[in-house]
C-alpha cells in the first residue's frame, strides 16, 4: 500500500500520469472511483483551498469526506510514545489512526510544524505517525512539503508553457524567490517547489536574501539529486538581479529563517531588511516574458504587488484551480491500488 506523504516516492513517470489523469479531470471526464467510500481530512491548521478542493473533490468522485479538526471538533491527539499523557491531548495516534482506519478508506492529514524546534518539526511526526498506524493510504495536505501544491504547480507550468508555445518544462530557467512577510511561514511549499521542479528537469535557481534563508540540507540534497537524474540543474543565488535575468518561471513564497527556528524575535529584526525581495513589475521586466506564480494565500503589495498579480502573466489562480483535478487523480489512484 503506498501513500502520498512526498513526491519523493514516486518516480516522474508516475507524477506525470497523475497529471495526465488530472488534466482529463479537468477536461470534463466523470468517474465514481470513491462511490461508497469515505475519505477522513484531519486538519490541524487552517485552509481555504485545500479544504474546498478535497470536500468538493471526494463528492464528485461519488465518495464522502469527513473533516476534523483535532483540538477544535475532534480530541487533542499525543503524538509521542510511551509517556504520561497528562497534558492536553485526550486520545493517542496509535488509537486516532486505527479507528478512522475502520471508517475511512483515506486519510488526508494538515499539519504545519510547530515552530518551536526545526530538529523536531523535520522529522515529520504527525504524518508518520499516521501513516506507521493506519491501514489505509495517508495523503499529506501540507506538512513540511505539500505535494498536491506541486502537482498543481507542475500541471499549470506544462499548460502556461504549452500556451506560448513552449512545448516542455525541461531546462526551463525557474526561479523560486524568498519573499518577504511580517511572519515566519512554513519552508513546506519552498521545499516542494524544488523537488518538483528539479523533477521535471528544470533549471532552478533558489534566490534568498542570505545563507540563513537556505531550506533544509534534505531538500535542497534532494532536489540535486532529482536535477542530476532528470537532467535539470540547482544553483543559489542572493542577487536580485542577476537571478531574475531569462527566468521563464517565478515562484515566490517566503518562509522562515531556520537557524533562527523558535528564535523568531531575533529573526524578525533581519527578515524586516529584506522587503525589497517583494515581486514587482521592475524585476518581472528582468525575465525572458516570465510566467508568475504562488500557492496562495498571498498578502498583496507585501509578497508581490497588484500589479504582477493582476497582470496576465500571474497563474495562480489556474494553478488553485489544478489543486481539485490533481486531487482527484491522487484519490482516485490511491484507492484502485
Ligand atoms: N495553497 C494552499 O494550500 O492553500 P490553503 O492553505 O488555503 O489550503
Amino acid at each position: 500500500m503506498k501513500h502520498f506523504i512526498t513526491t519523493t516516492d514516486w518516480s516522474q513517470n508516475e507524477l506525470q500520469n497523475m497529471i495526465d489523469e488530472a488534466n482529463a479531470f479537468k477536461s470534463g471526464m466523470q468517474s465514481n472511483a470513491l462511490h461508497n467510500k469515505s475519505v477522513a481530512l484531519l486538519f490541524f491548521n487552517p485552509s481555504l483551498r485545500t479544504r474546498t478542493s478535497f470536500e468538493l473533490g471526494c463528492w464528485q468522485l461519488g465518495g464522502h469526506a469527513v473533516v476534523l479538526e483535532p483540538g477544535k471538533s475532534a480530541w487533542p491527539l499525543e503524538f509521542k510514545f510511551g509517556e504520561e499523557m497528562n497534558g492536553l491531548a485526550e486520545e493517542h495516534v496509535i488509537e486516532a489512526a486505527q479507528v478512522l482506519s475502520r471508517y475511512c478508506d483515506l486519510i488526508a492529514i494538515r499539519a504545519f510544524p510547530k515552530f518551536e524546534n526545526w530538529d523536531e518539526d523535520k522529522q515529520d511526526n504527525v504524518i508518520n505517525a499516521f501513516a506507521k498506524y493506519a491501514s489505509v493510504p495517508v495523503i499529506n495536505m501540507e506538512t513540511i512539503t505539500h505535494p498536491c501544491q506541486e502537482l498543481a504547480h507542475m500541471m499549470a507550468i506544462q499548460e502556461q508553457l504549452s500556451q506560448v508555445n513552449k512545448t516542455h518544462q525541461k531546462n526551463k530557467k525557474y526561479l523560486l524567490t524568498w519573499t518577504y512577510h511580517p511572519k515566519p511561514l512554513n519552508t513546506a511549499v519552498a521545499n516542494s517547489s524544488l523537488l518538483i521542479a528539479s523533477k521535471f528537469g528544470m533549471d532552478i535557481t533558489l534566490l534568498c536574501p542570505n545563507e540563513s534563508y537556505l531550506l533544509d540540507e534534505k531538500y535542497l540534497s534532494l532536489s540535486k539529486q532529482n536535477a542530476e537524474e532528470s537532467g535539470g540543474s540547482l544553483q543559489v543565488s542572493h542577487d536580485i538581479a542577476s537571478a531574475y535575468e531569462g527566468a521563464d518561471i517565478v515562484y515566490a513564497k517566503s518562509w522562515g529563517a531556520l537557524p533562527y527556528f523558535g528564535q523568531w524575535e531575533a529573526e524578525k529584526s533581519i527578515r524586516d531588511q529584506y522587503k525589497h525581495f517583494i515581486v514587482d513589475e521592475e524585476k518581472m521586466a528582468l525575465t525572458n516574458d516570465g510566467l508568475f506564480s504562488h500557492c496562495l494565500p498571498l498578502r498583496r503589495n507585501v509578497k508581490a504587488t497588484d500589479a504582477v498579480m493582476d497582470s496576465n502573466y500571474c497563474f495562480a489562480i489556474d494553478e488553485a484551480e489544478n489543486r481539485l483535478h490533481v486531487q482527484k487523480a491522487v484519490m482516485s489512484q490511491l484507492i484502485t491500488q
